[in-house]
């Protein structure tokens, strides 16, 4: 099984990556953002409560995003070839509770963190709100977003450095070229 931890800043590319892996790898993508804004569109209770966090580019409590992780790796198919976590976890607490969660099922990941310098994730986030209709794609939140990756999901990098296995991948390259780099690290650990 390819567990596959997707990690980096807002704009690093996360979404753009996962959807190549999961083509080529046959496994499954998970966006907790995605799962968020589902929530969000129903205009539930629940919905509301995180959108007024997203839209501040906040982040949403541990406690509710271990639910959402819990219910996701319970139900796995048998068949599943493996999972790509896209944007979970974000927090040293988050990535705990992964590790616990994944050993409760015999699983492990690997972490991929995409490393991309900050002129160019705002330039991205900003031509990307141009059309995504994403309330955190301005200019204001996109500075707060990073602000809290730094303060919040950074600290994983050492989590994964001492407690799994990390690899960073330069995400300032073309789409193409950071897809290539993956595959590389994802090929070294299938044993190709
Ligand atoms: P989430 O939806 O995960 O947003 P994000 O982390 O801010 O990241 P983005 O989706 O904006 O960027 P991306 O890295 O996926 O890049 P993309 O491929 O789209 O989370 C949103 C919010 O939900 C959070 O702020 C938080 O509130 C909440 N949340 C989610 N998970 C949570 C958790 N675990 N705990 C608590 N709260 C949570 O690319 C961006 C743009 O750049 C695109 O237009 C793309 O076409 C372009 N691009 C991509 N790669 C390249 C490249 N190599 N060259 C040129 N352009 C590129
Ligand atoms: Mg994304």
């Amino acid at each position: 099984m390819l567990n596959i931890i997707l990690c980096g800043a807002p704009g690093s590319g996360k979404g753009t990556q996962s959807a190549f892996i999961s083509q080529k790898y046959g496994v499954q993508h998970l966006s907790t953002g995605d799962v968020l804004r589902a929530e969000i569109a129903t205009g539930s209770e629940l919905g509301k409560q995180i959108d007024a966090l997203i839209s501040k580019g906040n982040l949403v409590p541990d406690d509710m995003m271990y639910g959402v992780i819990e219910n996701y790796i319970a139900s796995l198919p048998a068949d599943c070839k493996g999972t790509i976590f896209d944007g979970y976890p974000r927090t040293v607490a988050q990535a705990e509770s992964l590790t616990k969660l994944l050993q409760k099922y015999n699983m492990d990941a690997i972490m991929i963190d995409l490393m991309v310098d900050e002129q160019l994730l705002i330039q991205r986030l900003i031509e990307r709100g141009k059309t995504s209709g994403r309330a955190d794609d301005n200019l204001n939140t996109i500075r707060h977003r990073i602000a809290i990756y730094h303060q919040q999901t950074e600290p994983i990098a050492h989590y994964y450095l001492h407690h799994g296995s990390y690899f960073a991948v330069n995400g300032n390259h073309t789409m193409a070229d950071v897809f290539l780099q993956i595959m590389r690290i994802i090929d070294m650990n299938l044993g190709c």
